[in-house]
């Protein structure tokens, strides 16, 4: 893995909107998988704010919570829209739906999806439990896109964005960590002294399903973009 250390999100955003904008260079018709969550905001702002032009590229998103409508500023979708689509648009955007009646059958279509639109960089967070999408410990390596019940640990960790922890939802569709490792390339954010137990996990510790991102020590291509706190730990 290259293990990038910055001094600030904003140098991290900037690294990453190097590695769009050359593989956007290759291919303008790319796809990229996306991420929510605080760590790719960096990323997000300076994409805004640059000339990068992704209307020929696809996204397809990591997760989103079971329940939110995407007028609700806490839903992934609302989340996308506000940070990067409704600023960058793309060919095409897709997001799990969350608000899907029959949640098993949008899980078959999102796999789909994914089949259909092999993902050329994807970038990642990393939860305070090792977690990458919503696949938490003890996610089987090879499992494809599910409906995660979400652990007590990442309820309470995103609970900060809601008015209080019962309004977090107790369910996502994610991504599978089977489908994140055949993405091409991998770009992996992880800023503050709360993700460092994670990162030394991921990076050093034993490929486990307890760390469901120590996987990533598995494939060729990985760059994590942390800061010193994050990487306090190495
Ligand atoms: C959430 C998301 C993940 C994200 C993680 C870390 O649970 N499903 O995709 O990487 O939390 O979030 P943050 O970047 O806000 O610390």
């Amino acid at each position: 893995m290259d293990v990038r250390i910055v001094s600030s999100e904003e140098e991290g955003g900037k690294i990453a909107l190097e590695m769009f904008k050359d593989q956007l260079a290759k291919n303008p018709a790319s796809v990229f998988g996306l991420a929510t969550g605080s760590s790719p905001e960096g990323f997000y702002r300076e994409a805004v704010a640059s000339d990068i032009d992704f209307t020929k590229a696809t996204s397809i998103n990591l997760d989103e919570y079971v329940g939110l409508d995407e007028n609700n500023d806490q839903s992934y979708r609302y989340f996308m829209k506000d940070r990067l689509f409704d600023k960058k648009p793309f060919k095409k955007n897709y997001l799990p739906n969350g608000m899907a009646d029959d949640l098993e059958a949008e899980v078959k279509n999102y796999d789909e999806i994914i089949r259909e639109n092999p993902i050329d960089l994807q970038i990642l967070g990393i939860g305070r439990n090792g977690h990458i999408g919503f696949n938490e410990p003890g996610t089987p390596t090879d499992i494809t896109t599910h409906v995660v019940d979400l652990t007590p640990s990442t309820i309470e960790a995103n609970a900060r964005f809601f008015a209080n922890e019962d309004e977090v939802p107790r369910q996502a569709i994610s991504m599978g960590l089977g489908s994140i490792q055949k993405s091409k390339k991998i770009i992996l954010f992880a800023y503050g002294e709360e993700k460092a137990k994670a990162i030394q996990g991921c990076i050093e510790g034993p490929v486990t399903t307890h760390v469901p991102a120590s996987i990533l020590q598995n494939l060729s291509d990985v760059t994590v973009i942390a800061d010193n706190a994050a990487t306090s730990l190495l």
